[in-house]
């Protein structure tokens, strides 16, 4: 939460604060580890197993969005293992859409339009 890079971390928790899960918007500085573009999001998102399927990621998505709106960015990158079917219906559901593939993983882009 505390990475230099990081716009916004949102974390979901239940009415007794145990936390359900979070997601996390990065910034694609130079050189990032990701190899991806600068100026651009890069997400990460991670729900508890036993509260999947629940619209958890789907509302954390809503306040990911607000903050890449609100800094600027034209497009966030979602980069999910090549056999995370879960995680690739899941950003696929959310707006992203595959614009590359590299060993292993598929990356999908959520454009950002004003
Ligand atoms: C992938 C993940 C983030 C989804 O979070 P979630 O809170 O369960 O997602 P939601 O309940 O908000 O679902 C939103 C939509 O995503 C899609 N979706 C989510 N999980 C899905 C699954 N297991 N199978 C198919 N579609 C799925 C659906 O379209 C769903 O809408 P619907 O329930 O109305 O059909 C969560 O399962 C997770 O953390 N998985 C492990 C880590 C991971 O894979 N992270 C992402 C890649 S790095």
């Amino acid at each position: 939460m505390r990475h230099p890079d990081q716009l916004r971390c949102t974390i979901a928790t239940d009415p007794n604060g145990h936390v359900l899960g979070f997601q996390s918007l990065k910034y694609a500085v130079e050189n990032n580890p990701y190899g991806v573009s600068v100026g651009w999001g890069v997400i990460g998102t991670h729900i508890r197993p036993s509260a999947a399927r629940l619209g958890i990621g789907r509302a954390l998505f809503a306040y990911t969005l607000d903050a890449a709106f609100a800094q600027g960015l034209p497009a966030i990158d979602a980069t999910i293992g090549a056999g995370n079917t879960e995680g690739l219906a899941y950003y696929e559901a959310m707006g992203f859409r595959t614009y590359r593939t590299q060993d292993g993983s598929v990356s999908k882009v959520y454009r950002i339009n004003r």
